[in-house]
């Protein structure tokens, strides 16, 4: 078994995980939990991911493409079979999982409730409220994490988001090859919002509260009626969550959509969201 680094399996970037995952992945009938070199290999690649030095998907700066690094991923899904359960307990509390929580936070503030598990990536600066962040999700400097939102495993989270209340960043770990679902720098997710299945919320775009946002989702500018490309929030765009009617044999009947209502100056700050900045900058000095 070699670990030394090789490619990712979906790119032509050298990934940090150790090649070695690839291996038990092909072998991954075969392992047992109590082996303890197959579980430092595993170890290892999580704590890459969970230190940020590694991470399961990136936008390629080059192509604008989202990329996947499926070693990563693979790495997660081997932990799912190869840690052992354990029962852990805070107070009246009990816990009965395979994955440990997240245990390092340099430069985070992490208000009690909040739950990040270990694997996951919280840049310095980030500020979780009473929220869930799972493995393999990547959050960039000054992302503010708000009370009861999901941010989902491999979920890619940029710097300055306001990731609002109760919002939901979807999970994306099967099949391989899916795409996780990422949020750009500067970009707001509405309280409520349900981002999945891969969409795309591009740079410094808004979205607004309820917004419904799936890799097919159909998005539409509201000022020329022109159709975008599905599921994706444009950069700097204004968005809310509307209908178009759709004929079935049935009948018509009205279909979510993403609507474009403004589109911002690149850079631009939204008016009406500006509080938030204040409420995170004045929680990231910590
Ligand atoms: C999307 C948003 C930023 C738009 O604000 P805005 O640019 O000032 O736009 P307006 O409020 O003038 O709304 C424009 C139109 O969209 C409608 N609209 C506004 N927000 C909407 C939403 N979330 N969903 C559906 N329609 C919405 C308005 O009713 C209005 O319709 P009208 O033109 O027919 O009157 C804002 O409404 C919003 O949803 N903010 C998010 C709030 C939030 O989640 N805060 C988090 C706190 S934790």
């Amino acid at each position: 078994m070699t670990d030394a680094p090789t490619t990712a399996t979906t790119t032509g970037r050298t990934s940090p995980i150790p090649a070695a995952v690839d291996e038990l992945w092909d072998h991954r009938g075969d392992l047992t939990t109590g082996d303890s070199e197959v579980l430092r290999v595993v170890v290892e690649a999580l704590d890459l991911l969970d230190s940020g030095r590694s991470r399961v998907a990136w936008v390629d700066p080059g192509s604008d493409e989202v990329v996947v690094d499926e070693r990563a991923r693979r790495a997660i899904l081997l932990s799912f079979r190869l840690f052992p359960m354990r029962e852990t307990a805070i107070g009246p509390f009990r816990q009965h999982d395979r994955l440990p929580l997240k245990s390092a936070f340099p430069g985070v503030r992490l208000v009690p409730g909040a739950i990040a598990r270990y694997g996951c990536y919280l840049a310095p600066g980030t500020v979780l409220m009473p929220s869930f962040v799972n493995i393999g999700a990547h959050v960039g400097a000054g992302t503010l994490v708000d009370t009861w939102a999901t941010v989902g495993s491999c979920a890619q989270v940029g710097e300055n988001v306001h990731v609002s209340g109760g919002a939901g960043l979807g999970g994306v770990l099967e099949p391989a090859g899916a795409v996780p679902v990422v949020v750009e720098d500067d970009a707001f997710v509405g309280s409520r919002s349900i981002v999945v299945e891969g969409a795309r919320v591009r740079r410094g775009a808004k979205l607004g509260a309820g917004v419904l946002l799936t890799g097919t989702s159909r998005v539409f500018d509201a000022e020329t009626g022109q159709e975008l490309p599905r599921g994706e929030a444009p950069a700097w765009s204004v968005c809310v969550n509307a209908t178009r009617p759709r004929s079935f044999p049935g009948g018509e009947f009205g279909m979510s959509c993403l609507l474009v209502i403004k589109q911002l100056a690149p850079g631009e700050r939204h008016d009406k969201l500006l509080l938030d900045s204040l409420f995170r900058e004045h929680g990231s000095a910590v």
